[in-house]
């Protein structure tokens, strides 16, 4: 079949705009076939496109129309021309914007004809997502991609239109640059001019926010795309996009205010949710202690409660750290149930995990015999335990492997047991991050943020004398578990830089070699700074309510960092290599 041409012909409207009101009009429609009815007499055309879908109707009286109709097939590109009609009220289609009209066809151009798909886009079926990727061109056809990249565009603008609106601007910065430290391994691009040497992908803009605000720039934003080569996970890809902020002459407070701020309008105005004005804050101690993550989920309790019991006779509160929380009404899990979620604590770092419940007023454990009925009935009022409740005990001589074991199994139960509401949006402020992090393989401290935040203000002396105990002027936005914004006050000045940084693994010279420009900029009259950078893939993720990133990307990378559509990353001809001066050691290749 040959596609017809174009011609002169333009579209009246889009495949979401014909109501009530047009009915009499006549318009012309484009898009692709969504859907195909022959019902003997009629033949039923739904037409596609990005806004929405139009039900078209064809009558054999019109024989060239009717005739091409019957050689349609699903995903064709059709134009069609005809007069809007009211349907008939038992056939309205309550689920369609359009669902009160049909266009009843006088003319159709076939566009363009379109093999049968390697994946249906008209169902929202299950779809290997490797094939989903292959053919991410088709799977955006599909209406919940569609609407994902719409939400995209419109949290994006609402960004742009609110930093506007507060004296902020977009300033880019550059792709090609020397590295920056954010903890993962960069991306390198060969200098053919400058041959042997490299250019890294920025993992962020961090270094060059901080330098426009060395050249006064006051306020900046952008929509930043970053660049790591780092393990991927759901919430993870090789590039992503951050909204990055900087702002002079600030502390912690006038950054969250600013982002609670922009955050507001962004729910306000694409999600149509009115968020609470502050968020609240939380230490990271408490983070950890409480909920066993530096990001927790707030949807739901189970939170923790330290036992006092190490004068108990039993090993494993001798000498442990030992841990409750209550799990409302499960109290009745069975021995498998409870079996399972003794496997998870073991594969997290514990040796088990001991169960208690208060049924009928007595308490049932398997270890009521070292504890006693009178300390469980002290513990279970400390918990605030319920007839019915299940009470999850852990202990670990590693205070640390005890609180993310506990983590893992509270997100577990929160999800299994569903006590997560998925309407729900719960932020917090992370604060009070330390300021460095042991790394056992280097035995060495790490920035916990990154090298340039600056230390708090309470903890200068620590800094000196127990720099592993200092805290950081570093905050998280945290959302429903997610780390949503990560960010700092930063160090203006050149020997607080030098210090901080010479309690990391680098030497003088190499601080020196690294960062040279950056302390010589801050000679010259840095002012005091600070800033946040949020994670727009994961916000957009989150608003869309998909578990993975990948979902509100259009063209994203898939675990092995490949893009399945285009085959990157591809080799290099030997005539590229030659150009950089390059030469693949074929020994670490694999087939
Ligand atoms: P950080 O490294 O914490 O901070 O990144 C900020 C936010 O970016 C998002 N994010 C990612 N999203 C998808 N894939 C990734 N690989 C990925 N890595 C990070 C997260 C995270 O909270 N320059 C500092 C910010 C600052 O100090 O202002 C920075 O980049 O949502």
């Amino acid at each position: 079949m040959r596609p017809e041409p174009l011609g002169s012909l333009r579209r009246s409207h889009t495949c979401n705009q014909l109501r009530d009101q047009h009915v009499g009009q006549k318009v012309t429609l484009m898009g692709w076939v969504h859907r195909r009815r022959d019902l003997g007499g009629l033949i039923f055309l739904d037409l596609r496109d990005r806004y929405g879908i139009t039900q078209c109707v064809l009558n054999p009286e019109v024989k060239e129309a009717f005739a091409k109709a019957e050689k349609v097939r699903s995903e064709f590109v059709l134009a069609v021309v005809g007069t809007v009609g009211r349907r008939p009220d038992n056939t309205q289609n309550k689920n369609l914007d359009t669902g009160a009209v049909e266009l009843v066809v006088e003319q159709m151009l076939i566009l363009n004809t379109s093999k049968t798909l390697p994946m249906p886009v008209a169902e929202d079926q299950q779809v290997d997502e490797s094939l989903r990727l292959q053919y991410r061109y088709l799977d955006l056809r599909r209406p919940a991609m569609s609407k994902a990249v719409l939400l995209r565009h419109n949290l994006a603008k609402a960004v742009r239109d609110y930093m506007d609106g507060q004296s902020f601007m977009e300033i880019e910065t550059p792709m090609l640059m020397s590295s920056t430290p954010e903890g993962a391994r960069d991306y390198l691009v060969p200098s053919r001019v400058n041959k042997g040497k490299f250019y890294a992908l920025p993992q962020s803009p961090q270094i060059f926010k901080q330098l426009l605000m060395v050249s006064g720039q006051d306020r900046y934003f952008q929509i930043a795309r970053c660049f790591r080569d780092e393990d991927l996970r759901a919430d993870r890809q090789p590039e992503f996009t951050q909204i990055d902020i900087e702002m002079s002459f600030v502390g912690q407070e006038d950054i969250f205010a600013m982002v609670e701020g922009l955050v507001g309008h962004m729910w306000r105005t694409v999600m149509n949710v009115e968020l609470p004005a502050q968020f609240r804050r939380m230490p990271y101690s408490e983070a950890a202690e409480r909920y066993g993550s530096d990001k927790p989920d707030l949807r739901f309790g189970l939170d923790f409660f330290e036992l006092q019991v190490g004068d108990i006779e039993f090993g494993a509160f001798q000498n442990t750290t030992v841990k409750a929380f209550r799990v409302p009404g499960k109290g009745g899990l069975s021995r498998k149930e409870t079996d399972a979620w003794v496997e998870m604590a073991k594969s997290s770092g514990l040796g088990g995990l001991m169960f208690a419940s208060l049924s009928e007023g007595a308490v049932k454990s398997s270890i009521l015999k070292f504890v006693g009925e009178e300390r469980f009935k002290a513990i279970f009022e400390q918990l605030g335990v319920q007839e019915g409740d299940l009470v999850v005990i852990g202990a670990h001589a590693v205070r640390k492997t005890l609180n993310s074991a506990l983590g893992k199994i509270r997100l577990e139960m929160g999800k299994k047991f569903e006590l997560i509401d998925k309407g729900k949006f719960e932020f917090a402020w992370v604060v009070d991050f330390p300021l460095f992090a042991w790394n056992e393989e280097t035995q060495k401290l790490e920035p916990e943020h990154h090298p340039f935040t600056s230390c708090h203000p309470d903890d200068l002396d620590l800094l000196e004398k127990d720099p592993a105990k200092a805290r950081a002027a570093a905050y998280d936005l945290v959302l429903n578990g997610n780390e949503l914004a990560s960010g700092s006050i930063r160090i203006h000045q050149r020997d607080m830089q030098i210090l901080v940084l010479s309690k990391t693994d680098l030497t003088i010279e190499e601080i020196q070699a690294k960062f040279g420009f950056l302390l010589d900029a801050f000679e010259f009259g840095a002012p005091p700074h600070g800033g946040i950078a949020l994670g727009l893939d994961r916000l957009v993720a989150i608003c869309a309510g998909f578990e993975s990133i990948r979902e509100v990307i259009a063209f994203p990378k898939n675990q092995q960092a490949m893009c399945l559509m285009t085959g990157a990353p591809v080799d290099a001809t030997k005539e590229q290599l030659d150009t950089l001066a390059l030469e693949i050691q074929k020994s670490k290749v694999g087939a």
